[in-house]
């Protein structure tokens, strides 16, 4: 599949309220015989209607947990949250209502064709058995699984089955679609192939919320992001801002002809700092929060001190760096 398929897709909203989901205080707690695990600390959040929401975290952080929660599967073990207007614990049955899930594992009825996976959707909610068949058939050829429709569900690949499953999770028109690690597993053209489809939905209004530790595919797909870690929110912004404000470095490094040393001195009196300054042999990095003026800085006194620049690059903070300052320690998925 090369080309990003068009989802026209009209989602269902509400006319009172901009916002699709909110959680207050959220909390989770999970009880193993005598030992108890917080999965999640109180979560205070609030994605607007046509969002793409991101929940970034390692193996364990809680993304999960906190999908279960918004998705009525998980009791929370305190605080609230409303989807689409509907308090999960008060209301599941309208929350379930309004959302679309695509869980992590595959939840697909392997002795059932395809087709069947989506009209059986559809008629749970209360479509017609020709109108299941046919929105089933028109969502099979938007996520270019037509000729997948007869097939059994066990058939398919990894990447097949998670379109399947979005496909599936689509028929009744959701206000909120959850996506818990959707790329995980999959091939790399199998991945390229399903952000292309999420990336159309919510163009065409949809409201998304995504769990993933893909820093990459954090950042192409969500417009915010909440990055979760050991069940604590640690950063709630665009990752632009996140990267911006978490206080990640830059990272500066020229490598001169000779030994750095002589530069190292003027280099630690830059204006502007504090920097930090690491000379080894010819190369020298400096690690700023304030990078403007450092490279001409670095190229200058290099040039006082009689040394040639043989390279020089600047690494600007990323999420995985902002990670790192948030954490203090690095990011592993
Ligand atoms: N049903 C459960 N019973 C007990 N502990 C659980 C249960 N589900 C999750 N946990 C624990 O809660 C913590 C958060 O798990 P969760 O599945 O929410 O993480 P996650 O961020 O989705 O991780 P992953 O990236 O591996 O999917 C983990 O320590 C996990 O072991
Ligand atoms: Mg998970």
């Amino acid at each position: 599949m090369k080309t990003a398929p068009a989802l026209h897709h009209q989602p269902v909203t509400l006319a009172d309220t901009a916002t699709a989901i909110r959680t207050e205080g959220l909390r989770k707690v999970y009880q193993r015989g005598q030992d108890s695990l917080v999965a999640l600390e109180g979560l205070d959040l609030t994605v607007d209607k046509g969002e793409f929401f991101g929940l970034l975290g390692t193996n364990g952080a809680g993304k999960s947990t906190t999908i279960g929660m918004l998705t009525t599967l998980v009791t929370p073990t305190a605080g609230s949250a409303w989807v689409a207007g509907h308090e999960v614990s008060a209301d599941p049955v309208g929350v379930k209502s309004r959302i679309g899930v695509v869980s992590q594992a595959n939840t697909l009825d392997r002795a059932l064709t395809v087709l069947d996976n989506l009209a059986f959707r559809g008629r749970y909610f209360g479509l017609s058995a020709s109108a299941a068949r046919r929105r089933a058939l028109d969502l099979l050829e938007q996520l270019a699984l037509a000729d997948k429709a007869s097939a059994k569900a066990h058939h398919l690949s990894g990447g097949q089955a998670r379109r399947v499953m979005i496909g599936r999770a689509l028929m009744h028109l959701p206000e909120v679609l959850f996506l818990d690690e959707p790329t995980a597993g999959v091939d790399p053209q199998a991945r390229e192939d399903l952000w292309q489809i999420i990336g159309s939905l919510h163009e065409g209004g949809q409201t998304v919320v995504l769990t993933t530790h893909y820093l990459d595919e954090a950042e192409a797909l969500c417009q915010r992001l909440a990055v979760i870690d050991h069940g604590h929110l640690l950063a709630c912004d665009t990752p632009e801002a996140i990267k911006a404000t978490s206080g990640a470095q830059t990272v500066i490094t020229v490598r001169y002809d000779a030994a750095a040393e002589p530069v190292a001195d003027a280099v630690r009196r830059i204006p502007g700092g504090p920097h930090v300054v690491i000379v080894d042999g010819p190369n020298i990095q400096v690690r700023t929060t304030r990078p403007d003026g450092v490279l001409g800085h670095l190229l200058r006194e290099g040039g006082a001190a009689g040394l040639t620049v043989r390279d020089a690059a600047t690494t600007p903070p990323s999420l995985q760096t902002a990670f790192l300052t948030l954490t203090g320690r690095d990011y592993q998925p």
